[in-house]
This record gives structure tokens, C-alpha cells and sequence, in this order.
């Protein structure tokens, strides 16, 4: 009896014991330094997962950029993030101090985390984005140049939106294969027919990654990972899909190798694994870095161009006026005869703004990609520690109505000055500084060639008593939610 007793109580202390220890640990892990910027009331363990709406988490902060300013802490679980607003502190962490935030944390949901090209850090970030512009700008990749790829993409895209005959169709599908064909054409050396069989079941794997990426499961992997990991969910699909992709592009990497001629290079991968023989014996360039880099390439290109693309549609079908003016400079300037080339883009100011504000309004990356302190800074007054975690907002400055005139409205004159393109600083969709958008030249070229190569040849228009809406759909993107539009021949 008295031994029972003893065993119970020791057993409730024992509970209390851990329950305080376990509060007191999250308490100080989470305690702020003096100076850090100010951070709402935090929930223990939870952190401030009930300030955000998964159904819209750029929307439903505002409150708490009123209450707390441009600069303010919060924290999902065990992850801790500073997020930063406006234009004037934005430039200040990406652009004065930008040499302080190169680095990207590490995210549990991430395949690749601290290999390849979106999450890498340091040195081997430096090399493997260096060696990945200069081969993208046209050294090693061969004969054809990036823009002929383009251009035979172009060709098909036309022919394949000339089959629908004017009919309602769901453009995301035929899209989606363009641009993906662009990057696999740069990568592995050859495009896809749209109707092969391996190519879809590539995509959709990709797709499924891209758009589970917003789902609640995700989100609660991210944020304690280690619970997360034994239950169903998203993140178990998401895991999967990755596995499948690396293991296809380990196979491509390994025919490349079987017909390789060191002295030739047909495409990236060629490129790169002439690198590796250079590198022989350093950490640098690796055949495991080349799978994650190539991916890198598939993943960060693909959905960004094309859900622009779906945007660009959608607004020109919802404004046909905007449209028509597109349509007449391209007559202007190209005509019917020859397929557009990059070089009308400085003769097209107009079309170029409509792409410009095209991005602008449908903001499809509202926030940038995390960055990581990797020292201690001072911003805006307050102390960032190094390992910090960043967000930027991108949002708050592609829609901040001291920078433009109608930040609500579609207006094409946001990006125009007494009939001369603009080019605005605020204009942030690819953001700025040293680890902006490395495919910014490439996505330009494509949304630039595809948008008059398609208005070149049709007039799109809502389908017989539709309307087409412009709620975005939450990914890793925001993508336009599916629609099906009529592409009339011109
Ligand atoms: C409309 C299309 C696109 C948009 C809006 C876009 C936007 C962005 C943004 C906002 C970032 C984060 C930059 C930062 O951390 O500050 C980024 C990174 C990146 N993008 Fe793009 N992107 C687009 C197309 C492409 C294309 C076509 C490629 C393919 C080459 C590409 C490759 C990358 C890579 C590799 C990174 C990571 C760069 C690094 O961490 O150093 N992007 N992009
Ligand atoms: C991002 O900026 C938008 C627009 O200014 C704002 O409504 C939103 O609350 C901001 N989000 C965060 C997390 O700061």
C-alpha cells in the first residue's frame, strides 16, 4: 500500500517535474535578445501558428503590420522568423546589407536542404550559381542558343492552341509542357512530345510538390518535424514524389554519361559533368549536386513561368481593350510573316509593360524564399542575431500606394513614361540583390516570346456566359485557380 502511494506521487512529480522543464526549455529557447524587433505574444510551443489563415497567409497578418511596423518577429512551431515590409527596409537587408543574408535556412520539407541551387549556402551556393549563369548564358550549351529553344517551343504551343479551334479549353495543361520543354531542352538536351507518356507523369509529380506545399499538413511538417514524421499526411506524398524525381534524373544523368563526348557540349548536364572531371577529388561539383541542381532548375522554372502565363491570359481575356493594344503593336512592330524575336521587345514598350504589370498584379511568389543571417546585423535599429531567419515581403511593396499610382487596379501605365517603357525599383518579382532570381534573363525571354508568340496569333476571350475569376490558388505560388478560355484565331 505505502509502496503504491509512494510510486503514485513520484510519478505526478516526476509529470509536473518534466511538464515545468518542458515550458521553461521552450521559454528560453524562444526568448528573445534585447533589441530584436518586436514580436507578438507568443503561445507556447505553438508559437503564432493562430495568427495565420492557411487559406491566405499574405493576407491575414495585416493587422500586425499596423500594430508592430515594418520589422517584427514570429514564430511557427520551432521555427522563428523575421519578416520585413516595405521598400525602404527590403532594399536595406536585400541590397546595403545583403552580403549578411545569402544564406537560406534549412526546411525540414525540403529535399535538397544545404545542395543545389534554392537552398544552398556559403561557398558551395557561390560556385554552383556561378557555374550555372555562365552556362545558361549560352557558354557550353552548344550550337543552339537559348532563344531558338524558345522559339521552336513557341512554334509548337501555337499548333497545339490552333487544335481547340476557337473552343473552351483549360490552357494550363499545354502551358505547363512549354515552359517545362524550355528547361528540359537547357538540362537534359531534348523537349518532350506533349502527349509523352513519361514527361506527364514527371510534371505531375512536380505539380503535386508545388501545390501540397500550401496544404495544413505540410505547414505542421515544417514546424515540428519530428512529431509529423510518423503521421499520414501531405509531406508523406510530397517525400515520395521527390524520391521518384531524383531517381529519373540520377537515370538521364547516367545515359548522358554512356554517349558523352567531353569535347561537346549539348546541355547542362554535359556542362556540368565536364565540371566534375575539372573538380576532380573537390566537394564542389558532385553528380549528388547535379541531381539537385538540374531539379532545382525544373522546379524553380516551371510553375513560375507558366502560372505567369495563365495570369497573363486571364487579364488580357478580362480586358480586351488592354489586348487589343498589345495586338496592334505587334502588328506595328512584327506582323503576321516571322515568329517574334527577342530583339522587339525594344520596339514593343507597351506589350512589355502589359507583361511588367502582368507580374505585378498577380505577384505570384508573395513572399521570397526564407534568407538566414550569417552574422550578427543591425537593422532598422534592431538586433538580428546570426542564424536569424527572413522573410521578405514581397506584397507589401508590389502593392504599396506610395510607390504606384493604382496599386489595386491592372494598369499597364504603372510601367510606362511618355510612351517609353519604365523600369520601376519596386518592381520586385524577381527581388533583388545577389540571390534574386537566377533564371530572371531566361523567364523573361520566355514570358516575353510565348505572350506575343500566342496574341500574335489569337484573341482570347471569356467562354459564352462565364466569368473568369481572379482568386488565386496558395501553393509555393500563387497560380490562378483553373479556367477554360477561348483562344480565337486572329
Ligand atoms: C516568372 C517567373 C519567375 C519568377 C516570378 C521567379 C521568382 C523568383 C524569386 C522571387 C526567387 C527568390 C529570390 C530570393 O531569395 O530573393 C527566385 C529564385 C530562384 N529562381 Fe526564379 N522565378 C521565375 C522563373 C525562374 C526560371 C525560369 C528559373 C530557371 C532557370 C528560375 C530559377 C531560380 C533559382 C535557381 C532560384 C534560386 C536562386 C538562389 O537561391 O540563388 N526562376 N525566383
Ligand atoms: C505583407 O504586405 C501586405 C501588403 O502591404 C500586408 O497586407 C501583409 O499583412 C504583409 N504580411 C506580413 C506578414 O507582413
Amino acid at each position: 500500500m505505502l509502496h503504491f502511494l509512494w510510486d503514485s506521487i513520484s510519478f505526478h512529480t516526476l509529470l509536473i517535474f518534466l511538464i515545468v522543464f518542458l515550458f521553461v526549455a521552450d521559454y528560453m529557447k524562444n526568448r528573445n535578445p534585447k533589441n530584436f524587433p518586436p514580436t507578438p505574444l507568443r503561445l507556447p510551443f505553438l508559437g503564432h501558428i493562430y495568427m495565420m489563415d492557411f487559406k491566405a497567409p499574405h493576407i491575414t497578418v495585416q493587422k500586425y503590420t499596423e500594430k508592430y511596423g515594418d520589422i517584427f518577429g514570429m514564430s511557427m512551431g520551432s521555427m522563428k522568423f523575421v519578416v520585413v515590409n516595405g521598400m525602404r527596409l527590403v532594399k536595406e537587408v536585400l541590397v546595403n546589407q545583403g552580403d549578411n543574408f545569402l544564406d537560406r535556412p534549412e526546411i525540414p520539407m525540403d529535399m535538397f536542404s544545404k545542395i543545389g541551387l534554392i537552398s544552398s549556402s556559403g561557398h558551395l551556393w557561390k560556385a554552383q550559381r556561378r557555374f550555372t549563369l555562365s552556362t545558361l548564358r549560352n557558354f557550353g550549351l552548344g550550337k543552339r542558343s537559348v532563344e531558338e529553344r524558345i522559339q521552336e517551343e513557341c512554334r509548337f504551343l501555337v499548333d497545339a492552341f490552333k487544335d481547340e479551334q476557337g473552343n473552351p479549353f483549360d490552357p494550363q495543361f499545354t502551358l505547363t509542357n512549354a515552359v517545362s520543354n524550355v528547361i528540359c531542352s537547357l538540362t537534359l538536351g531534348n523537349r518532350f512530345d506533349y502527349q509523352d507518356e513519361d514527361f506527364q507523369k514527371l510534371l505531375k509529380l512536380m505539380h503535386e510538390i508545388v501545390f501540397l506545399q500550401g496544404a495544413i499538413t505540410t505547414q505542421l511538417y515544417n514546424s515540428f518535424p519530428s512529431i509529423m514524421k510518423f503521421l499520414p499526411g501531405a509531406h508523406q506524398t510530397i517525400s515520395k514524389n521527390w524520391k521518384s524525381l531524383k531517381s529519373y534524373m540520377e537515370e538521364q544523368i547516367n545515359k548522358h554519361k554512356e554517349d558523352w563526348n567531353p569535347s561537346e557540349s549539348r546541355d547542362y548536364i554535359d556542362s556540368y559533368l565536364q565540371e566534375i572531371a575539372k573538380d576532380k577529388g573537390s566537394d564542389t561539383f558532385r553528380e549528388e549536386h547535379l541531381v539537385a541542381c538540374t531539379l532545382d532548375l525544373m522546379f524553380a522554372g516551371t510553375e513560375t513561368t507558366s502560372s505567369t502565363l495563365r495570369w497573363a491570359l486571364l487579364f488580357m481575356a478580362l480586358h480586351p481593350e488592354i489586348q487589343a493594344r498589345v495586338q496592334a503593336e505587334i502588328d506595328a512592330v512584327i506582323g503576321q510573316a516571322r515568329q517574334p524575336v527577342l530583339e522587339d521587345r525594344n520596339n514593343m514598350p507597351y506589350t512589355n509593360a502589359v507583361i511588367h504589370e502582368v507580374q505585378r498584379k498577380a505577384n505570384i511568389v508573395p513572399f521570397s524564399m526564407p534568407r538566414m543571417a550569417e552574422k550578427d546585423t543591425m537593422v532598422d535599429g534592431f538586433f538580428i542575431p546570426k542564424g536569424t531567419v527572413l522573410t521578405i515581403n514581397i506584397t507589401s511593396v508590389m502593392f504599396d500606394k506610395s510607390e504606384w499610382e493604382t496599386p489595386d487596379t491592372f494598369n499597364p501605365g504603372h510601367f510606362l513614361k511618355d510612351g517609353k517603357f519604365w523600369k520601376r525599383e519596386s518592381f520586385l518579382a524577381f527581388s533583388v540583390g545577389k540571390r534574386a532570381c537566377l533564371g530572371e534573363v531566361l523567364a523573361r525571354s520566355e514570358l516575353f516570346l510565348f505572350f506575343t508568340s500566342l496574341l500574335q496569333k489569337f484573341t482570347f476571350q471569356a467562354p459564352l456566359d462565364t466569368t473568369l475569376s481572379l482568386q488565386p490558388l496558395m501553393g509555393i505560388t500563387m497560380a490562378p485557380q483553373p479556367y477554360k478560355i477561348c483562344a480565337v484565331p486572329q
